[in-house]
């Protein structure tokens, strides 16, 4: 089977740490790489395996020898150039947050109902290929855990690394859609997506956001205008209630915890790589005074995997003609999610998710 043959638009940090999904295994090549600006796209073309520059990305998308694109655009950019690539025929893998809003989300499903052999799917999904989340999963799937009723999602992250300079449009919510909530919010819901399967059917979400950085105020001053923690409960149609929360650098320690209850049995997993963690906890009671604890063998993710796996699983899902891991009906409903914690935070009130 011959490579699915990529352009690449947008030539920024994360192109940069994409590119390793060009030149090692067989599935995807890049033929071509374009940046507005120019000097970014000549510094990556090597890295990409001798990719030609393109003068901008329409010359990427008339190219017939292209199959698939990688937009790797600030994400105001994501939704006129995905509607570019489907109306020239072109398989998307698309940085995250897929798109601004779940608006933006049905256009792109609209588009591609008149093109439905091509395949689409989201930066959001990297951390599907890790065996704790194929194993989670598999484990709902097959009601390991009982009925699941409960998902504590809490995530802190470190500080920036002192001197951190971050591009302009990460500052301004009209360019990028908001602040952690839409930086890193996408990761998040999408892994509840990819291992939740059809329980990942959000019906009420309520939530409190705010912008307060007590670390990195004086070390990106340009990320002010936008939210750095958020805090959201949502009800699923099947009455699964999560807690989700995320936020940016604080004065506490950095956590990746995401506790599952079941009537069954609870799992601890994680969707960071934390090569220090052994696995994933398994609990269940055994009686009421005796609580069993097994240490789940699957492997964590792996930082390196996980960058390259987008790329990785939308070649594959192209050259095996099936969906990819992600899709967008599911960011249908991660969009949706964002969209009802916004009107939720402005209005301080709970907000109903129509289909
Ligand atoms: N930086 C990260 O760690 C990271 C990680 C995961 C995902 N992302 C996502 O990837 C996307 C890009 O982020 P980034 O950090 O690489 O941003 P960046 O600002 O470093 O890179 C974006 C690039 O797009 C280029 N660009 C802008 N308009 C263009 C156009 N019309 N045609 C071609 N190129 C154009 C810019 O010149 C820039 O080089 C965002 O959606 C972001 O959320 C970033």
């Amino acid at each position: 089977m011959k490579p699915i043959r990529y352009g690449v638009i947008g030539a920024g940090v994360i192109a940069n740490y994409m590119a390793r999904a060009f030149t090692e295994g067989r599935d995807s090549v890049a033929l071509a790489v374009t940046d507005v600006n120019a000097e970014a796209a000549r510094k990556l073309a090597p890295e990409l395996g001798g990719a030609k520059i393109a003068s901008d990305y329409r010359e990427i998308l008339a190219d017939p020898a292209i199959d698939a694109v990688y937009i790797a655009t600030p994400p105001f950019l994501h939704r006129p150039m995905t509607l570019d690539a489907l109306r020239a025929g072109k398989h998307v893998c698309c940085e995250k947050p897929f798109m601004l809003n779940a608006a933006e989300v049905r256009e792109i499903i609209a588009a591609q109902k008149a093109a439905p052999h091509l395949k689409i799917n989201s930066a959001s999904s990297r951390s599907h290929c890790a065996g704790t989340a194929k194993r989670a999963r598999q484990m709902i799937a097959d009601g390991e855990l009982g009925t699941l009723y409960h998902i504590c999602y809490e995530q802190v992250n470190p500080p920036y690394k002192p001197g951190s300079v971050l591009p302009p449009w990460r500052d301004d919510p009209a360019k990028n859609g908001g602040g952690i909530s839409f930086d890193w919010g996408p990761y998040d819901l999408d892994w509840l997506s990819f291992v939740l399967g059809d329980l990942f059917r959000p019906r009420v979400v309520f939530g409190t956001m705010g912008n307060y950085f007590p670390l990195t105020k004086e070390r990106v001053p340009p990320c002010l205008n936008v939210d750095g923690h958020h805090s959201v409960e949502i009800i699923c149609d099947s009455g699964l209630t999560i807690h989700w929360s995320r936020r940016a650098a604080e004065h506490g320690p950095v956590r990746h915890n995401i506790e599952l209850r079941g009537t069954k049995a609870g799992l601890d997993a994680y969707m960071m790589a934390m090569p220090e963690r052994p696995g994933m906890l398994h609990y269940a009671y055994h009686g009421t005074d005796e609580l069993k604890t097994t240490i789940l063998p699957d492997k964590g993710p792996i930082w390196e995997d996980t960058m390259v796996n987008p790329i990785r699983e939308l070649s594959r899902a192209i050259i095996e003609d099936r969906a990819p891991s992600n899709t967008p009906e599911q960011n249908l409903r991660i969009h949706s999610i964002l969209d009802a914690l916004i009107v939720s935070v402005r209005t301080r009130q709970a907000v109903r998710i129509e289909d």
